[in-house]
């Protein structure tokens, strides 16, 4: 008898807590990607080269990172397994594709004056 009653209250109890859960309590998210360049003082071109410095500051790795890098260009030659760039803008790979990892900076460089912001614009989270 006691059980008809207890087995449903149990259930609903699970059930808010995964709902919850689900909502509310996403770990990371995309401002946990942090770009920070610095100017160095190297010139390339005619151009000050710029030190970007990619980091994941919550312990979920995330993949597929993309830059918005609308009018990108450098004069520096740059590594496109770092940071793949279109002249055509719109969004720019980072680390092509592959995971940002916490305590694993994506480096690199490039040229150009002014700097551009290289805003994350999209990746995804592989947990939540
Ligand atoms: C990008 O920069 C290079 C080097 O300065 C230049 O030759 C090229 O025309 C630029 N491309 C665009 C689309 O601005």
């Amino acid at each position: 008898m006691q059980s008809k009653i207890l087995l449903p209250v149990i259930l609903g109890t699970l059930l808010l807590f995964c709902i919850s859960n689900r909502g509310g309590a996403t770990k990371c998210n995309l401002k946990n990607i942090v770009v920070t360049q610095t100017e160095t003082s190297e010139w390339a071109h005619g151009m000050s080269v710029y030190a970007v410095t990619v980091k994941n500051t919550c312990d979920c790795p995330q993949s597929n990172v993309m830059l918005a890098c609308d009018g990108f260009n450098t004069t520096l030659e740059m590594d496109p397994l770092k940071f793949q760039y279109r002249v055509d803008g719109g969004l720019c790979p980072l680390n092509n594709g592959e995971p940002v990892v916490q305590g694993h900076d994506v480096n690199f460089k490039y040229a150009w004056d002014p700097p551009f912001p290289l805003q994350p614009a999209k990746s995804t989270i592989a947990c939540k």
